[in-house]
C-alpha cells in the first residue's frame, strides 16, 4: 500500500476546518484511514523521517500532546514539547521573533493557547506549517478525529445528524466548519447567552452552501437531539473559564446527556465527548460507559488523523 502524499498540502497551516476545500477534508480523512491501517498491520510510514515538530502548550493537555509526540515517532519524526514556563515567550519575547527563530530550527509548529489571534500571528511569521491544537475559538483536529470516527461508525458524513448539547464554545465552532465541509447536519443545542459566536455560524452556513449541510442552533436540547446520528457533548466551562463553572453550572442543568436525554435520539445513535469529561455533569457515568458511546475512539483518532495532516502538511 503507497501513500499518496498528495503536494498540493505541502507547507500549509492547519488553523480551521474553514481553511480547506470539501474535496480536501475528504482527502485527508481518507489519508488518515489508509495511516491507520497501515499502522495496525504494521506497514512502514515513516514519511517524516529526519523532521522536528515544535509543540508549544500554554494550557494543559493530555490527549493533543500525547498523540502528536507519538504520531510523530511513529512518522519517523522527533516531537520536541515547548513548554512556555521555559521559553523566552513566557519573559515577554514576541510571538513574531519566535515564529522567525521556531522557523531556523523547526519543520513545523503545532500550538495550544488561548488567543486564536496568537496562532494567526505565528502562522503569519513562521515559514513553516503551524497546527492550531486548540484554542478559545477553535479546535480543528478534535474535529477531523471525530469526523473519521464517525465515518468509521456510519460510513459517511452526508446527511448525518449530529446533536451538539452545551457551550456555544471551541468545539461547537468547529464542529459547525466540519460539517459544513462534508455535508453534515450540525444543531447546537444551548443555554440563552451561550450561542456560538454569530460570526462563525454565518461563514459556516456560507461554506455549507456548497455541500447542503444545515447547521442550526436552537434553545431546547431535546428538540435537538431528536433523531440524531451523533450526540456531542463538551464541558460547560472550557480551559480559562474555571472561575465560571458554578455560574455555568446553573445554566446549564437541563443539558445533561444522561440516559433520558439519550432515549430521544436513533436507537443507534453514537456518543461522542471530544474528552476531559467532568463526569456526572454534562455526562452521566451510565452514557459515557454505556454502549453507545464511541469516547476513546474519537481519542485514539486523533492520533491518526494528526498524523495525516502532520504528513500531507510537513513533507
Ligand atoms: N480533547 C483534547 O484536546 O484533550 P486534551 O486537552 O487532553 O489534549
Ligand atoms: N472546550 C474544551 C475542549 C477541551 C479539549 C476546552 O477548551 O477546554
Amino acid at each position: 500500500m503507497a501513500l499518496d502524499m498528495n503536494p498540493d498540502f505541502k507547507g500549509r497551516d492547519f488553523l480551521s476546518i474553514h481553511d480547506y476545500t470539501r474535496e480536501e477534508v475528504a482527502y485527508i480523512l481518507q489519508f488518515a484511514l489508509q495511516l491507520k491501517k497501515m499502522q495496525k498491520t504494521g506497514q512502514p510510514h515513516q514519511v517524516l523521517a529526519g523532521k522536528t515538530l515544535g509543540m508549544i502548550f500554554q494550557k494543559p493537555s493530555t490527549r493533543t500532546r500525547v498523540s502528536f509526540e507519538v504520531g510523530m515517532y511513529q512518522l519517523g519524526g522527533y516531537p520536541l514539547f515547548l513548554s512556555p514556563n521555559d521559553m523566552q515567550i513566557g519573559r515577554g519575547e514576541t510571538i513574531k521573533d519566535t515564529a522567525l527563530t521556531l522557523s531556523r530550527y523547526l519543520d513545523g509548529i503545532m500550538i495550544r493557547t488561548y488567543s486564536h489571534d496568537e496562532v494567526l500571528e505565528l502562522a503569519e511569521h513562521a515559514s513553516i506549517p503551524v497546527i492550531n491544537g486548540l484554542t478559545d475559538l477553535l479546535h480543528p483536529c478534535q474535529v477531523m478525529g471525530d469526523m473519521m470516527t464517525i465515518l468509521e461508525y456510519k460510513g459517511t458524513l452526508q446527511g448525518i445528524k449530529l446533536a451538539f448539547i452545551g457551550d456555544g464554545n471551541n468545539m461547537a465552532h468547529s464542529l459547525l466548519y466540519g460539517g459544513a465541509k462534508t455535508g453534515m447536519d450540525v444543531v447546537i443545542a444551548c443555554p440563552k447567552g451561550y450561542e456560538p459566536e454569530e460570526r462563525i455560524v454565518k461563514s459556516a452556513q456560507q461554506d455549507a452552501l456548497e455541500t447542503g449541510a444545515r447547521l442550526w442552533v436552537v434553545e431546547d436540547p431535546r428538540e435537538a437531539i431528536e433523531n440524531a446520528d451523533v450526540v456531542y457533548t463538551d464541558v460547560w466551562a472550557s480551559m480559562g473559564q474555571e472561575k465560571e463553572a458554578a455560574e455555568k453550572e446553573k445554566h446549564f442543568a437541563r443539558y445533561q446527556v444522561n440516559q433520558r436525554m439519550l432515549d430521544l435520539a436513533k436507537p443507534d445513535a453514537i456518543v461522542m465527548h471530544c474528552l476531559p469529561a467532568k463526569r456526572g455533569r454534562e455526562i452521566t457515568d451510565e452514557v459515557m460507559d454505556g454502549p453507545n458511546s464511541v469516547v476513546f475512539d474519537e481519542a485514539e483518532n486523533r492520533r491518526h488523523i494528526q498524523k495525516a495532516i502532520m504528513a500531507l502538511v510537513m513533507q
